[in-house]
């Protein structure tokens, strides 16, 4: 048979390829790739090979029929010497056997129990701001996910390793980022100072969850928190448990993917409240309605509709996880068009979540297109913000629930006017975030919320 012809695309420089470009605007380049060559595109990142989907039913071939042929893409295995062999990474058998022991630990009623924890630590951010202040509210963001984190995965406060944690943290994502902007990052091995950094800081959180999964094992005690979950967590075949390095690398997985996105998401989120007063009263009505004036709680979420309604159309618009990348094992065809073993494939949500063949107004924020079950009568991989099949996000559900309490805490104590001074730019590192922040003056709405009865709330 006849193999099938390679897809469409740009001309790009002999060595170079579409590299230039690529770099000078990834979004851009991404939009105006689909919108000149269709739902699948060839181009080059000097000598990677690289395909471009944009067609639903061509995503849910990559993601869910054919999910055995894809591994994960290059560049998140620059992730590796961080994250080891965590869910994000591994593959295959070893992957499928971590994630059934996981799944449990991530299920609802588990998820809702850090509910407190969220609710708790929004009020103690909001305790710090004063009327009139000027804040990042990215920033802001970004602080707050870490916190609930690192208490819902590790039991661990602000003022115990907290400060140690989130340094380490810091340090390995912009390492990550700069490594994946660069043409040639300096590979792992080499002496260099970016990689005695980077290590420093992978030794120093290594050391410090080597203490803590050392002092667990020697507790009987349960903590609730997702390391004792994880350290119970027994595979139904054989019984077994994870070794000492199995939980190392999942804890900092979780660690690293279940903050940064969320924290970009509640970002963009609040952007995109402070730019449509109409949406914003809405929501804060529904909030009134269904919380009045006390805290909110897990039980609240099922009824904060519109909320929920507001985060899907931000997770629309600015996806956190802006693209997902794979690589085929094997030489495949894709669309009519042929795809070699080892060829870079992007599934940009960016592009996909704003085609007009899916989206009416696609560029309007509009949470009431998820009125009427949208959601049901979209193809299946229009809108994915949590990536599909057998490796969508374990912490969707933690995410919402984070997203939605936080709004509901936030929101009737503080409005926000934003910095005209600080033009809020779509910045495409690992994930999407703000690249100047997002820069707010914050406004106290009233005092309904006291400081008595949060501390009810939340005892
Ligand atoms: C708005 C917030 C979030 C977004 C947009 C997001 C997005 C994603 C996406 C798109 C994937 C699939 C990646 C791929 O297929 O290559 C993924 C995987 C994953 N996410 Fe999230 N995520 C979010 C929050 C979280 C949270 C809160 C956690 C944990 C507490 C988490 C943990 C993970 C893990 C462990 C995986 C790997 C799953 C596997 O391959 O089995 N994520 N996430």
């Amino acid at each position: 048979m006849a193999r099938a012809p390679d897809p469409p695309g740009p001309p790009g420089h002999w060595l170079l390829g579409n590299l230039r470009e690529f770099r000078h605007d990834m979004l851009a380049f991404y939009e105006r790739m689909s919108r000149d060559y269709g739902d699948v595109v060839a181009y080059r990142l000097g000598p990677r090979k690289s395909v471009l989907l944009t067609h639903p039913d061509l995503i849910e071939q990559v993601l869910v029929t054919e999910n055995r042929n894809f591994i994960k893409h290059y560049a998140l295995r620059l992730l590796r010497p961080t994250l080891g062999d965590g869910l994000l990474l591994s593959e295959g058998e070893f992957w499928l056997r971590q994630r059934r022991l996981i799944q449990p630990v991530f299920n609802r009623q588990r998820v809702d129990s850090f509910a407190a924890i969220i609710v708790d630590h929004t009020r103690t951010m909001l305790d710090s701001w004063r009327p009139r202040e000027a804040r990042d509210l990215h920033a802001e963001m970004m602080k707050l996910a870490l916190g609930i984190v690192t208490k819902a995965l590790l039991d661990v406060d602000s003022g115990d390793n907290s400060d140690e944690v989130s340094r380490a943290a810091d340090v390995i994502l912009a390492d990550f980022n700069s490594r994946f902007k660069s043409a040639f990052p300096p590979p792992f091995w080499l002496p260099h100072p970016r990689n005695w950094r980077l290590k420093r800081q992978v030794r120093r959180l290594d050391a410090l969850l080597q203490r803590l999964i050392t002092q667990r094992r020697s507790e009987s005690e349960d903590r609730g928190d997702l390391l004792s979950l994880l350290m119970r967590a027994r595979d139904e075949s054989d019984n077994s448990g994870m070794t000492d390095r199995h939980l190392r690398d999942e804890i900092m997985t979780v660690y690293l993917a279940g903050h940064e996105t969320t924290a970009h998401a509640m970002a963009w989120t609040w952007y995109l409240l402070a730019t449509h007063p109409h949406v914003e009263a809405r929501l804060l009505a529904e909030i009134e309605s269904v919380v009045s004036d006390r805290l909110p709680t897990a039980a609240d979420v099922p009824r904060l509709v519109y909320a929920e309604q507001v985060v899907l159309e931000s997770l629309r618009l600015y996806p956190p996880a802006f693209v997902i990348g794979r690589e085929p094992l094997h030489d495949c065809t894709i669309g009519g068009y042929h795809v070699a073993a080892g060829t870079s494939i992007l599934m940009p949500q960016w592009v996909v979540h704003r085609d007009p063949r899916f989206f009416d107004r696609p560029g309007q924020f509009d949470p009431d297109r998820w009125n009427d079950g949208l959601m049901k009568r979209l193809p299946k991989y229009a809108y994915f913000p949590f990536g599909g099949g057998p490796r969508l996000c374990i912490g969707n559900s933690f995410a919402m629930l984070e997203a939605i309490l936080v709004l509901a805490t936030v929101l009737p104590r503080f409005r926000f006017e934003l910095s005209a001074d600080v033009p809020v730019v779509p910045w495409p590192t690992v994930t999407l975030r703000p690249r100047n922040g997002i820069h707010a003056v914050v406004h106290t709405r009233s005092s309904r919320v006291t400081a008595d009865n949060t501390a009810q709330q939340t005892a």
